[in-house]
């Protein structure tokens, strides 16, 4: 058994590629070589917490157990869940001048990839200050994140980038943890959160006026945002918008999908 004092022996090449595989087939995400180091950081961690003797046990191990939590623990490694609240604000300017006061009816939002819930909580935010009823749907493929989300506790600091007074309108003080601060009860009822893989298809979710899918594409392989872009358009709304992150310039643009400003599409 290795000791955490006891050197693992490294993450062979051959492995990497079982890595590779797995990341790429059961999630989408693109490993390229460069990332080995990074990569067997990572997982050394893990290796140790699970007491394999090396990673070449672990990988097998992986690859024969893809619905078991150490492997959700494997892709939650091999991604980043970091989010922010207000995070890359021109999306959420143009909401509220330009999206919102067309839709005072009310509003179909999907955070797609919502990590730890920073992203729908400040949809909602946006909404509640427009006064416009908004159903908002979260997922993420990872359980870890969704947990957290569902907590929405936040530590003081994380909650510095939100405009003037929103903090004390939507969150309440922890009274057990100062510094933790909780999204209040009636704007966590306002996200529904869910376990989804982008990479399948869910079309029981139906049509949305919003979707943001941010920071999660730059995970995947250009034909993989090919096929997603596509599916996306398909369940937004004529007329509806899609935000990507800023880093993710869409390069093939489905022919329904028409560029506004950056990381900024809406649908014919
Ligand atoms: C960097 S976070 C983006 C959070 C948020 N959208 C934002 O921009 O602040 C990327 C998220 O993508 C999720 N993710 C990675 N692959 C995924 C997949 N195939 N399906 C769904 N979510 C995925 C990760 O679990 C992680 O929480």
């Amino acid at each position: 058994m290795t000791g955490a004092w006891n050197p693992l022996p490294p993450l062979t090449s051959h492995d990497f590629d079982i890595v590779r595989r797995l990341a790429s087939d059961t999630c989408g995400i693109s490993l390229h070589a460069g990332k080995t180091g990074l990569v067997s950081s990572r997982l050394e961690r893990l290796v140790r917490k699970y007491r394999f003797d090396s990673f070449s046990e672990y990988v097998r191990f992986l690859g024969d157990h893809r619905s078991s939590p150490e492997f959700s623990e494997f892709i939650d490694n091999l991604t980043t869940n970091h989010s922010g609240f207000w995070r890359e604000p021109e999306h959420f300017t143009f909401l509220q001048q330009t999206v919102l006061p067309e839709r005072a009816k009310g509003i179909r939002i999907w955070s797609a990839a919502c990590a730890t819930g920073e992203e729908p909580y400040t949809l909602a935010m946006c909404c509640a200050e427009s006064r416009v009823a908004a159903s908002i749907s979260a997922s993420d493929i990872s359980r870890t994140a969704l947990t957290a989300a569902m907590r929405g506790e936040y530590d003081e600091a994380r909650l510095s980038a939100l405009p003037a007074g929103w903090r004390n309108r939507y969150f309440e003080q922890d009274r057990v943890t100062p510094g933790h601060w909780r999204v209040s009860t009636t704007l966590r009822a306002s996200v529904r959160f869910a376990i989804v893989n982008l990479l399948h298809p869910v079309v029981e979710a139906g049509t949305f006026d919003i979707i943001f899918c941010r920071n999660v594409m730059i995970y995947f392989e250009q034909l993989t945002r090919d096929v997603l872009v596509d599916r996306l358009v398909q369940q937004l709304v004529p007329g509806g918008y899609l935000f990507t992150g800023h880093s993710e310039t869409l390069l093939r643009l489905p022919p329904a999908l028409h560029y506004v400003q950056p990381a900024t599409y809406r649908k014919s």
